[in-house]
């Protein structure tokens, strides 16, 4: 008696256990990576976007001529909604409902065994840009965010939107900096005018 007692017991558990797991598994799959707004027209911080596609680091890139700052550096690592990069496998553009996140950390160069280069640590800030055809003029949208709570949306007359549209690659992402899509979007012919032209005059230049 008491061995078919336990018995039940085990096939009870083993039914929970696959319950259990069976609700993981639907939950992650269907954690929002599409993004999601408040009331107030934030943008809600896409708090598992480290398991999203990793496609670069920059580290202490500037856009204009100056100076190198020494001592301090930032690296910035870009990640994209997995939706939006199996589209882009497929078009070399992006699709509706993307979702790009690139984080700022800070490079620090004591620390454990390093003597050369630098380490990432803490994230000191994170931005988005956000394709959502049917709530934003032009397709796209930046935000800013303050740690985790719902982002600010950065109006079109900021200079991320100028900059975006001037230079960058495709559909207004830089592509160009993204070694594992940019080959994709050469394939399909994607790339923006802007970007043709300052290649153009790269070229010319040389
Ligand atoms: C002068 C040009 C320039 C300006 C201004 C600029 N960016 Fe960018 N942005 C870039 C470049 C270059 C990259 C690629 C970074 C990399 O390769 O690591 C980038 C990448 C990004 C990305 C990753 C997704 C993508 O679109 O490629 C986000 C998000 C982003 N910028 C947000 C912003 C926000 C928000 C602002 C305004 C506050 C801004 N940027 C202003 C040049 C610019």
């Amino acid at each position: 008696m008491a061995a078919i007692g336990l018995k039940g017991v085990g096939v009870v558990l083993g039914a929970i256990g696959l319950m259990t797991l069976g609700a993981a598994a639907t939950s992650s799959a269907q954690a929002p990576t599409s993004p999601s707004y408040t009331a107030d027209g934030k943008l809600e911080f896409p708090k598992g976007y480290r398991t999203w596609i990793y496609l670069t680091s920059g580290m202490d890139m500037s856009y204009v001529e100056g100076p190198q700052n020494t001592g301090v550096s930032m690296f910035d690592n870009v990640f994209v909604n997995p939706e939006a990069w199996a589209s882009f496998q497929k078009t070399g553009t992006w699709p509706d409902k993307t979702v790009l996140v690139l984080e700022v950390r800070a490079g620090q160069q004591n620390g454990s065994i390093n003597k050369r280069g630098r380490f990432q640590t803490d994230r000191v800030g994170a931005e988005i840009h956000v394709k959502d055809t049917a709530r934003f003029k032009g397709g796209w949208a930046f935000f800013a965010f303050d740690g985790e709570k719902p982002g600010q949306l950065l109006p079109t007359s900021a200079a991320c939107y100028s900059c975006h549209q001037q230079h960058a690659a495709v559909d207004t992402t830089f592509v160009q900096f993204y070694p594992t899509l940019l080959p994709i979007a050469r394939e399909h012919k994607t790339f923006g005018q802007g970007y043709l032209a300052d290649e153009a005059a790269a070229k010319a230049s040389h």
